[in-house]
């Protein structure tokens, strides 16, 4: 088995710099290293050149840097596509969660029911009439599932990316209004921290991994650190009390492993500038070791 790593330095779904140096944290937290033992081989493929564009507020749309968004995004498709179609796995490091607009287009192509497992303490599923803030990172799930600007939807030549039945989310703890409607009109499955804390989350794992595995043909993970409690993960832009402890993540990523269904993955919004020394990097990268394989004995 061999692993890609491609990192998407891209802050251009919010407001708050920094989180284009998370692809660089987590290569400084030691994520070849650790994931060495795990692959055949690993590829880091570098990072997709962003450079350092002006940023764009155009009042109209309420879409915070469109057009640089969806010109990077066709940019991961493309590398995502690639490595999957080279046998490889792809592991994308991020950025702002916008990432995942990319990311799933350049995944989705490959399966005919790909499952999403969205880790957050967000729903991201805003569109342009219902985000509170014009940024593009609160809305990569909605995007995904059809719904948005069409310069984001149908990058990588295809519409929608994912079915709303396939998806689930885990850890949710803020939701903006259209979200909430959202969810109920798509009858999209989600753990809410409510269900992580009464069910527990062996109970949960078990729930989401049954679902996916009877409706999916491959399951990509996206994880956004802001999904763990921000004592566990506190360089995030957007923390929310509350969360998802570093110990439930560690066995949500080990039930993953032993049931084998992840094909693909993405870690987000990790923000070096708002860390305590580049603590939630090295969280990140001990999830991958456990989301990979790694075993203490
Ligand atoms: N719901 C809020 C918004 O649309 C916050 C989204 C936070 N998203 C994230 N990927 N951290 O602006
Ligand atoms: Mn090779
Ligand atoms: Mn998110
Ligand atoms: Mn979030």
């Amino acid at each position: 088995k061999n692993l890609s790593i491609i990192g998407m330095p891209m802050d251009l779904g919010q407001m708050r710099r920094g989180v284009d140096m998370g692809p660089s944290a987590i290569r400084y937290a030691g994520i070849n290293e650790r994931l060495k033992p795990l692959f055949d081989e690993i590829h880091d493929l570098g990072d997709i050149p962003i450079g350092r564009p002006e940023v764009v507020v155009d009042k109209v749309s309420n879409l915070r840097n469109l057009d640089l968004i969806a010109e990077k995004s066709t940019l991961l498709a493309e590398k995502v596509d690639e490595a999957i179609q080279s046998g490889s796995f792809p592991l994308v490091l991020g950025g702002d969660h916008s990432i995942a607009i990319g990311t799933l287009a350049g995944v989705a192509k490959h399966y005919k029911d790909l499952g999403v497992i969205w880790y957050d303490a967000h729903g991201d599923l805003n569109t342009a009439e219902t985000s509170p803030s014009g940024n593009i990172h609160g809305m990569p799930l909605a995007v995904s599932i059809g719904l948005g600007h069409p310069l984001l939807t149908e990058i990588g030549g295809y519409f929608p990316k994912i079915k709303p039945e396939n998806v689930v989310i885990i850890g949710v703890r803020s939701l903006d209004e259209g979200e909430r409607v959202l969810i109920k009109e798509k009858g999209i499955k989600v753990y809410t921290m409510h269900e992580i804390d009464r069910l527990g989350m062996a109970k949960v794992m078990e729930e989401t991994i049954a679902y996916l595995k009877e409706r999916t043909d491959g399951v990509h993970l996206s994880l956004d650190l802001d999904g763990l409690d921000p004592n566990d993960a506190p360089g995030v832009g957007t923390p929310v009390i509350g969360g998802i402890s570093y110990r439930e993540s560690h066995l949500a990523m080990e039930m993953l492993e032993e049931a084998n269904i992840i094909t693909s993955a993405e870690f987000v919004e990790v923000n070096p500038i708002l860390d305590e020394k580049n603590k939630t990097a090295s969280v990140a990268v001990g999830l991958m070791g456990s989301l990979f394989g790694e075993k203490l004995l």
